[in-house]
């Protein structure tokens, strides 16, 4: 079979191919994409490769086959959840296909370094420190409100700020909860006992521009497409709810149009949105040249009241929901179009 491009999949997603129970994987969409554009796509997970062949699930007349198939020679990689066996099987993959987005998880530490080598880049990066308590003191001195987030990812989980109250107290927000009013120490010491010995940042925090009251991001999905530029694939506005620092949809947040959002603070959404365009497609060039493999990626990105742009943080494997949220059906679409357009470029290649 000819034009097989590989899409590696969470076994459970694989699994619930045939009965549609893939989460928040839309596979119909890399179906229609494929048939468009002229290629086979081929379902496939890590736990059944072996060797240089691997058995998955090929779509072809409308219908699903199992079969056992060459390694293709061009994957895009959409698993995560993986076991250092499944690694050892990703890395033997790789060693005879190129598969894109290979790795899909970054420490947001580490991607931050590599950001503030680029200098035309730092003035959208907030000062981000390795968590100790050194920083912290210094954190303290320095910003009236910081955040203090696990490196790795976390859907808004484990997520703390801190806000000035006085020179003596802290205004601590914590998942849920009440936001608390506390000493210095009493703040140091709750941080200390929620990072345990996990890795953490301290992250200064934009003053996000609000909606409503509630501060807002923007979820931008930057991708490789033909010849393998990078482009904007879609922006997509996420709000905090009431009384919440973070806009996770999973911590309360409600998906808007970001046209919405700029509206309603006073900028005017075609200038923001080529504004957010720019710097969102420097930043995916800039992280491509470093981390070739890198192929797709969904960018937080803050603007604060100001309108000056903020990179939050970049997610390795972008769920693009929001897009379905807000019923973006082309731009949707296109998030799955996109990367198969890139993988049809390497297989011609
Ligand atoms: N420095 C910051 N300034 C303002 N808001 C922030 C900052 N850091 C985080 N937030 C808010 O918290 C949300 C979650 O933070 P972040 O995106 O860094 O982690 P996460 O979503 O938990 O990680 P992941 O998306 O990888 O699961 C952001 O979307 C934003 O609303
Ligand atoms: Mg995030």
């Amino acid at each position: 079979m000819r034009n097989v491009v590989g899409i590696l999949l969470d076994r459970k997603t694989y699994l619930g191919i045939q009965s549609k129970q893939t989460g928040y994987e839309q596979i119909d969409l890399y179906n229609q994409a494929a048939e468009k554009l002229g290629i086979h796509p081929f379902y496939m997970c890590l736990q059944h490769t072996s060797g240089n062949s691997v058995l998955g699930l090929c779509f072809e007349n409308k219908r699903y086959r199992l079969i056992r198939l060459p390694i293709p020679k061009v994957i895009h990689n959409r698993a995560m959840s993986l076991s250092p066996l499944l690694h050892r099987n990703l890395n033997l993959l790789a060693s005879s296909s190129r598969v894109f987005n290979r790795r899909n998880r970054y420490d947001k530490l580490f991607i931050h370094k590599l950001l503030h080598t680029k200098e035309s880049l730092r003035i959208h990066l907030p000062t981000t420190l390795a968590y100790s308590r050194k920083h912290m003191l210094e954190a303290m001195g320095r910003f009236s409100d910081f955040f203090v987030k696990p490196t790795n990812s976390s859907l808004g989980e484990g997520i703390i700020k801190l806000s000035k109250q006085d020179h003596e107290t802290w205004r601590l927000f914590w998942s849920n909860h009440q936001p608390r009013v506390v000493s210095r120490d009493k703040a140091l010491a709750f941080i200390q006992e929620k990072v345990g010995n996990q890795c953490y940042l301290i992250q200064q925090a934009i003053m996000l521009a609000t909606y409503r009251n509630r501060p807002y991001d923007l979820r931008v999905s930057v991708q490789r497409g033909d010849k393998g530029i990078w482009q904007v694939s879609g922006i997509a506005g996420k709000v905090a709810a009431h009384n919440r620092q973070v806009t996770n949809l999973g911590k309360g947040g409600e998906a808007k149009r970001c046209e919405e959002l700029f509206r309603e603070s006073g900028f005017q959404p075609d200038l923001m949105k080529e504004a957010i365009d720019k710097v969102s497609l420097r930043i995916a060039e800039y992280l491509g040249k470093r981390l070739p493999e890198m192929a797709d990626v969904g960018l937080d990105v803050g603007v604060d009241l100001l309108g000056h742009i903020w990179l939050i943080e970049v997610n390795g494997r972008d769920q693009r929901y929001e897009f379905k949220k807000l019923n973006m059906e082309d731009t949707f679409y296109r998030t799955y179009e996109t990367p198969l357009v890139y993988a049809k470029y390497l297989l011609n290649k």
